[in-house]
């Protein structure tokens, strides 16, 4: 047996004995009483009764274990022509000053904290800074408008807000502040206190005296140590989108998220202590918590934050430019970053003119890795191109190439094998397992391993209900499959209404909310389908009220305007048809699946449960054709 099936099979016969090793990894103030508590089914908590610092382990344990001069961080920033370098020492000196500063403005253990900040050496700083004093951060990504920002903040009800002036999108500079003021009108949660870090590109206006200068805030605290926590205190709140418009706040735990990623890191990554990792995503999104921030720091790895993107900043040799300066070991990056590249350049002409010596791996997640993307990065890198699945849920990968521990076949279109912990099935909706080779709900047998979500954000109903109700016993991914003959997953895309465009995750629950409160639109429909570059792209569909008489180019410019202003440019809704009617089954719910199989070219039949099937046979060549604007 390999060593990959051989850690599979111990991890799932006996969970406890196979953590509790992995747990060795991680400094504990007070040893755990139990590894896997599953006295309140379908309630799991890991390392319960033990205590720890998740900062301490990030930061000031490598100091004391002789790697304060090695680089922590390098914040490689093309968009100001910055490189700069963050030593264990150094970071860890400025995340307790930091950690003092919030604690002077009242930040005290399981107080929340949100983050609303560019890619910048003080989003990480912020971050463990909360892990530090025991808060519990929640980072907004900055794509997103004032009005999700007030959402979350209703949610998570933070005592301080952190943010910066401005954010850098390629050539443009993107104001924060007057995004933040406007959530916090928005929001009838009042948040006391903001820490705004003035970047020299933009000022901002502060409104005294709930907002303070950054540096102002860090020159007048004294240096905060690390505060002992509970394992299964929350470290942070992660919202992610769900089907509805309110988004879901993942929690992670301390405990089990910090054994979790360090295994990780080394049997899946095969990065280990004192090697370079670079996860090109954003501190906002789920794998820059736990691939720019958490896994690589606890490791005692030196850790790349880059801002900038794939192409134009300055060129699409940008990641190869990075990965070669910095010696990179392994590269995470979407796929959709990589079509980027190869869109401007075809040939891989300039990753041909770095020296990528030290680089062994590209990992890819986010959405799924195209066969042709794949043959592509791997024609033009020359080493293995590796995709992984997982989701903000999870934290970390549920299916993969474990190169860390056994580097299996690739197999182009498939993230390999279940990662050790995660007992993954299929099954069949009604609930029983799928026949081999055919395509059902990907699940994932409780109890789930560390470092998944213990619970939605004050909601243990809504968690109940979004994962453990329709297979009880099991988790549900909101993704659909299949294992093969070999044991490997195949995931065929997600089987509710969240789409993933450009690597981002999104709602399109949200898009319509935000569209039906047009005046002229009656009822309407957003689907996601297949672009070639973002992977899908949203598609809007309206039918307007009787008696409407709206110009349709207008009103796609009003619907694209209202989408961008109430949840963020991310959302890049651009197309929007106004049609005659919906389809719909005879309890009035829309067929958005088979309008999604008509619009990525799909044979689909005319579903049974129709109510009138010729509203789908004048929808079908509006379907089929893109109308790009
Ligand atoms: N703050 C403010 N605005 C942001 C933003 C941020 N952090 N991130 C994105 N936006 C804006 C963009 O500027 C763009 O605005 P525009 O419509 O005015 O041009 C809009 O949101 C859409 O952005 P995006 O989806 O990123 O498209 P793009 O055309 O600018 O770039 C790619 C396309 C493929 C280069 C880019 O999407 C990319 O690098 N994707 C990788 C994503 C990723 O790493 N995801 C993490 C998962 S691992
Ligand atoms: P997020 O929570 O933003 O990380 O998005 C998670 C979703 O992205 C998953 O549920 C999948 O639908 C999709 N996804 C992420 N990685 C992959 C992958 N490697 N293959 C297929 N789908 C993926």
């Amino acid at each position: 047996m390999g060593a990959y099936a051989a850690a599979y099979e111990r991890s799932i016969a006996d969970p406890t004995r196979f953590w509790g090793l992995a747990a060795r990894d991680v400094r504990w103030l007070v040893p755990p009483d139990r590894v896997l508590d599953d006295g309140a089914p379908p309630f799991y908590r890991w390392f319960t009764g033990g205590e720890l610092n998740t900062c301490e382990n990030a930061l000031d344990r490598h100091v004391e274990e002789g790697r304060g001069d090695q680089a922590a961080l390098i914040y490689d920033s093309p968009v100001t022509e910055t490189v700069r370098t963050y030593s264990y020492r150094e970071l860890t000196d400025l995340t307790a000053r930091f950690a003092g500063a919030l604690r002077a403005l009242g930040v005290e253990r399981g107080d929340r904290v949100v983050i609303y900040l560019p890619m910048i050496p003080e989003a990480v700083v912020a971050m463990l800074a909360c892990a530090r004093l025991g808060a519990v951060h929640s980072v907004v990504f900055g794509g997103f408008a004032a009005k999700e920002l007030a959402v979350r903040i209703d949610d998570a009800r933070p005592k301080v807000v952190v943010s910066a002036s401005c954010g850098i999108e390629g050539a443009r500079i993107v104001p924060y502040k007057p995004l933040l003021d406007q959530a916090l009108e928005l929001a009838s949660h009042k948040v006391e206190r903001c820490v705004v870090r003035q970047r020299p590109q933009l000022h901002a206006d502060l409104v005294r005296p709930r907002d303070i200068d950054w540096d102002e805030a860090v020159a007048g605290a004294s240096p905060a140590g690390p505060v002992p926590v509970a394992s299964t205190d929350p470290l942070y709140i992660l919202y992610t989108s769900g089907t509805t418009g309110r988004p879901k706040g993942v929690v992670r735990d301390n405990g089990g998220h910090a054994v979790a990623l360090r295994w990780s890191m080394e049997n899946v990554y095969g990065v280990g202590p004192g090697e370079v990792f670079w996860a090109a995503s954003d501190v906002g999104w789920v794998v820059g918590h736990s691939y720019i921030v958490y896994a690589p720091l606890l490791t005692g790895c030196t850790t790349v934050l880059y801002e900038g993107k794939p192409i134009g900043t300055p060129d699409a040799g940008a990641f190869w430019r990075v990965a070669a300066q910095h010696r990179v070991k392994a590269l995470f990056a979407a796929p959709t970053a990589i079509r980027a590249i190869k869109k401007e350049d075809p040939e891989g002409a300039l990753a041909a003119a770095y020296d990528l010596s030290a680089l062994e791996t590209l990992f890819m997640a986010g959405e799924r890795l195209d066969p042709e993307t794949y043959r592509w990065a791997s024609r033009v890198l020359e080493r293995p191109v590796i995709d992984h699945w997982w989701q903000t849920e999870t934290g970390w990968a549920i299916a993969a190439n474990p190169r860390g521990l056994e580097p299996l076949p690739v197999k182009p279109g498939s993230p390999t094998v279940p990662v050790p912990g995660y007992d993954v099935r299929i099954l069949s909706p009604d609930g029983t397992p799928a026949p081999a080779g055919a395509d059902g709900d990907i699940v994932v047998r409780l109890p789930l391993p560390p470092g998944t979500l213990s619970t939605l954000w004050q909601d243990d109903e809504r968690f109940v209900e979004s994962y453990l109700t329709r297979h009880p016993g099991h988790y549900l991914t909101g993704d659909g499959g299949h294992l093969d003959e070999d044991g490997y997953l195949w995931v065929m895309g997600r089987t509710d209404d969240v789409i993933n465009v450009a690597g981002h995750r999104l709602s399109t629950g949200t898009m319509e909310e935000v569209i039906a409160a047009h005046p002229a639109v009656a009822e309407c429909a957003v689907i996601g389908v297949q672009d070639p570059l973002k992977g899908q792209v949203p598609r809007g569909f309206v039918v307007l009220k009787s008696g409407v008489d709206a110009d349709p180019e207008t009103l796609r410019a009003e619907l694209v305007r209202m989408v961008r202003e109430q949840i963020g440019p991310v959302a890049a809704l651009k197309e929007i048809s106004v049609v005659a009617g919906l389809p719909k089954t005879r309890s009035g719910k829309i067929l958005r699946g088979a309008m999604r199989g008509i619009a990525d070219g799909r044979e689909v039949p005319v579903p049974s449960t129709i109510e009138d099937p010729a509203v789908l046979e004048d929808l079908r060549p509006i379907l089929r054709t893109r109308d790009e604007p």
